[in-house]
């Protein structure tokens, strides 16, 4: 076996249900898992649930659960939505399983048997709806908690902490040496600019049982559990482990079970990519590569980092009813539309602000007038005119869409996500515009012309059929329905096939059938 691609979304908080900024990140991964899986490599996508800490623990006090029936419950609508959003994860962690928990356990022994971990007193302000310990940088200039940080409460007490301290300067010699550790180069600008501003704290990684004990045993002391972040981060690094992967178990030896013996454990450790959003970054470029480096484990090659959604322009909240549910979007316009909208609407890094209008008038151009329109009308003039038999192969459109397919290639191998859509859709605008240039259903009306018409409709057929094979990453439903319309078998999931002449001669098209249904406006458009 050899070294998988293993790429991470950030694990959700049970806070709520899933919204569009849980959504959007779930779906950039997963065309990123895809297109290299498209590429030829194999690739494992792991996602997952963030399950312990306070607000887990208060909601399930609150309704009168205990806190893991509180959790089951939440963390199937996060399976529900990955579900419904085609993700193509090979594996779901949840932090409250054993698998997880054993590989924290043994982190943090090792972690503490090395003198990484000690016990020390700990004073300070406290936010028990960020589960944070403030400073003093956090007040406002009057000296005031901003209302972010909810109740905030000076705490004493012992603590265990991590000796983040002494790997300051290893850090930032290897961010500097490495430019494609953190990506976009903004996000590696704001890191690098962190670490030689300000001292690196030790960090507090514990959080006595009187006051939470939803969480993690520390091992080696039975009166605390492990605080959030250090357990949230190292889920993943323990899927590997527990799938006994020998990079993750080999630096846990002596502190792990040994693998149960079975098939062939996976080669994934290290991450080739953690997408995750800009305000989780300091946790993924500054804690966990210190811990990974503490445990002697190599470091992942990539944390990805995205931007924040808006609608309306505003932050999104549920207290002021301005969310977008995503589940509720793909009912009503389906899983592609869905995908689409964010894919194109947003590059990997900037922010984003999304409208209805916005969504609707992509729905309409690109998805509706655009691609559907495209397949439908070249796969049922094939159909009208030629009873569905595809004619003699013809290269006039092989120039557009080779190049095209090397353009989105290389963009993909860069996940440059947004770029390789605008590529897909020049060739869909191109074929377009070919038929319109080309009218077969003029040429249809003269028998001089049929050699003609075979040509103009081979060239849009198999057009079709590369624009399934690129479109497969990104929309995976409406790809293969293109496939299984022009009566292809199996999935167009390998980029290899997006060479032109793919389509034989004679060869028998499957049901045209509308692939983005035209939508009425709204009976009442809203102000
Ligand atoms: N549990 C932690 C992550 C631990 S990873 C080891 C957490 N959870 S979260 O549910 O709050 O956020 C999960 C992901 O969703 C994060 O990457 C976060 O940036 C992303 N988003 C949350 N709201 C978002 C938007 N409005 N827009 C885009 N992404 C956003 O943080």
């Amino acid at each position: 076996m050899s070294k998988q691609f293993y790429i991470t979304t950030a694990i959700d908080y049970l806070n709520g249900p899933p919204h569009l900024g849980h959504a959007y990140e779930k779906v950039i991964t997963d065309v990123i898992a895809r297109a290299r899986r498209s590429l030829g490599r194999e690739v494992f996508f792991l996602t997952g649930t963030d399950e312990h800490g306070q607000k887990v623990q208060q909601a399930a006090q609150a309704e009168g659960t205990r806190p893991q029936v509180y959790a089951d419950r939440l963390a199937a609508q996060y399976q529900a939505l990955a579900a419904k959003l085609h993700l193509s994860n090979n594996d779901f962690v949840r932090t409250t399983q054993p698998r997880h928990q054993a590989v924290v356990q043994a982190m943090l022994r090792k972690l503490h048997d090395r003198g990484d971990i000690y016990k020390a007193p700990y004073q300070g302000f406290y936010s028990t709806k960020e589960e944070t310990f403030l400073t003093g940088k956090d007040r406002r200039p009057d000296g005031t908690w901003d209302p972010f940080w909810g109740e905030v409460a000076e705490v004493v007490e012992e603590n265990w902490f991590f000796r983040m301290s002494r790997y300051q300067q290893w850090l930032t010699d290897y961010i500097q040496a490495d430019p494609s550790f953190v990506q976009p180069d903004y996000r590696r600008n704001e890191v690098l600019g962190f670490l030689r501003a300000e001292k690196l704290e030790d960090l507090c990684i514990s959080r006595p049982v009187g006051r939470l004990n939803w969480g993690i045993p520390i091992p080696f002391d039975p009166g605390y559990v492990n605080y959030v972040w250090f357990d949230a981060l190292t889920n993943y690094y323990s899927v590997p482990a527990a799938l006994g992967d020998p990079a993750a178990v080999q630096p846990l030896a002596g502190y792990l079970p040994p693998p149960a013996s079975g098939p062939a454990a996976p080669e994934l450790w290290p991450a080739d990519i953690h997408v995750i959003g800009k305000d989780i970054l300091k946790f993924h470029a500054v804690y966990w590569p210190i811990m990974l480096q503490a445990t002697g484990a190599p470091l992942p090659k990539q944390v990805l980092v995205h931007g924040w959604w808006q609608k309306d322009g505003q932050k999104m909240s549920k207290s002021t009813g301005n969310v977008v549910d995503p589940l509720a979007v793909i009912d009503e316009w389906g899983v592609d539309a869905f995908r689409f909208y964010v894919l194109r609407e947003l590059d990997i890094g900037p922010d984003g602000n999304w409208t209805d209008a916005g969504f609707q008038a992509r729905y309409s151009a690109e998805l509706a007038n655009g691609l559907g329109n495209l397949v439908n009308r070249s796969l049922a003039m094939l159909k009208r005119y030629r009873g569905g038999v595809v004619p003699a192969r013809h290269d006039e459109l092989a120039p557009d869409a080779g190049k095209v397919v090397a353009e989105v290639q290389a963009l993909l191998e860069k996940n440059h996500l947004q770029a390789a859509l605008v590529g897909v859709w020049s060739l869909v605008t191109r074929a377009n515009q070919y038929v319109d240039h080309t009218a077969p259903f003029k040429l249809a009306k003269d028998p001089a012309q049929a050699k003609r018409l075979d040509e103009v409709l081979y060239n849009l057929a198999e057009t079709c059929r590369v624009l399934a094979v690129l479109l497969w990453p990104f929309l995976p439903n409406t790809a293969a329905r293109i496939f299984a319309q022009l009566g292809l078998s199996g999935a167009p999931d390998q980029f290899s096939a997006a060479a032109w002449g793919g389509l034989p001669a004679g060869h028998a098209l499957g049901e045209p059938a509308p692939l983005f249904p035209r939508k009425d406006p709204p009976a009442a458009a809203k102000p």
